[in-house]
């Protein structure tokens, strides 16, 4: 037994500038504050500012918490033996309604669905086919599977047309899997080409909303609502820990799905189910971010500005979303930069590979509904000085 290996692992990640650490925080509204030093927090994923809204967790605690004499702290077992309460079925049963889908199921996370749909569903004969920069929690659900997979370059639909002209007719079944919104870049997949494709080759269609639930659509379900695109996609997922400032996640999906992956995912099976708090306030919060359309209008705009200024001051940026990526390229640059900014009182943390492609270390800014037109206009000002 030695730990060689992993010391000097350690050291490679620290001289290639990509060493990780975990920082404590303490959070208040748009603020975070970090070993003593308040900051502007743009690294956080609470798109709608609801993390931190005292007024609204008091009222949620009084009216479904603190005189609930049945409440209990956790359901201590799996969703298929003892561990699926009532609660479960009120969220399924509220997302069926605003998706106006056949069904829906809920997850313990993002990764738990993305690791375990696809291996679920996939056998040798089938083929998954990836955007090439779908999130890491899809890249394990593909490896995972049995499936060959083949990747197309990131938002290249033509190269996906090329690969299942020559490739669908190989395999029983094939899934086209993307993101929405791409978390590290801020743009969007074509759904309607998408659709379109997927209906062309007798394919299923797999789109991860974690970034676009909350901020697209008119009730905020995402971008397939936005596109009246719901009921053309076979597996709509959407997380609960990024707008809804809850936990958990869920898919959009058709009855036999639902029934299926109850039977074969490992990830549902072999994991404790959620807490009946977090169902209960991630349906509390689903109910009011229905109509928070206000805020997802101010957020899109916000963004825009924020971007447009990016590119009038000579950086690189991307997208369309309220994530707003800097693209910076060298890791030390990107550091540098981060450190100039938080120095600033902006807390903004450096984006580094294996996370995005080599080469491409970037600054995500994640904008919230909270934020102000002056503070877009201070941070532009410091990246001007700098
Ligand atoms: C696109 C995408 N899918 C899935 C996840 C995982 O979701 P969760 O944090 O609920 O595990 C994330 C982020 O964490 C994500 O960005």
């Amino acid at each position: 037994m030695s730990t060689k290996r992993y010391e000097e692992t350690l050291a490679k990640i620290k001289e290639n500038n990509s060493y990780r650490i975990l920082r404590n925080t303490v959070k208040s509204g748009k603020n975070i504050n970090f070993e003593g030093k308040n900051y502007l927090n743009f690294s956080s994923n609470d798109y709608l500012g609801i993390s931190s809204d005292i007024e609204l967790w008091n009222n949620f605690l009084q009216n479904n918490i603190l005189n609930d004499t049945s409440f209990t702290g956790s359901n201590c077992s799996s969703r298929l033996l003892t561990g699926n309460s009532e609660h479960y079925l009120v969220l399924e049963n509220y997302l069926t309604e605003i998706y106006k889908s056949e069904t829906a199921l809920v997850f313990n996370s993002g990764y738990h669905v993305n690791i375990g749909i696809l291996p679920a569903l996939t056998t040798k004969n089938d083929l998954i086919i990836d955007d090439k920069l779908v999130h890491a929690s899809i890249i394990d659900g593909v490896r995972l599977s049995e499936a060959k997979k083949i990747r197309y370059k990131h938002n290249d639909l033509d190269q996906l047309e090329e690969i299942l002209k020559t490739e669908r007719h190989l395999h029983e079944n094939v899934f086209i899997v993307t993101e929405s919104v791409f978390s590290m870049d801020g743009d969007l997949a074509d759904i309607n080409k998408l659709v379109e494709i997927k209906k062309k080759y007798d394919t299923f269609l797999y789109i991860d909303e974690a970034h676009a639930i909350g901020t697209y659509g008119k009730k905020g379900l995402g971008l397939a609502e936005e596109l009246g695109l719901i009921s053309e996609i076979d597996f709509i997922v959407g997380t609960f820990g990024k707008a809804v400032a809850s936990q958990g996640a869920f898919v959009i999906c058709s009855s036999l799905f639902k029934n299926y992956l109850i039977n074969k995912m490992r990830s549902i099976i072999f994991t404790t189910a959620l807490p009946p708090f977090s169902l209960i306030w991630t349906h509390f919060i689903l109910q009011r971010i229905t109509n928070m359309s206000k805020q997802r209008a101010h957020l899109m705009k916000l963004s825009e500005y924020f971007r447009s200024k990016i590119s009038s001051i000579g950086f690189e940026t991307n997208g369309s979303s309220n994530i707003v990526p800097l693209i910076v390229g060298e890791n030390a640059k990107c550091i540098k930069l981060a450190d100039y900014l938080q120095e600033n009182g902006i807390f903004i943390l450096p984006v580094r590979p294996p996370t995005v492609p080599d080469g491409t270390a970037r600054l995500r800014f994640s904008l919230t509904s909270q934020m102000e037109y002056s503070e877009i206009d201070k941070i532009i000002d410091l990246l001007k000085k700098y």
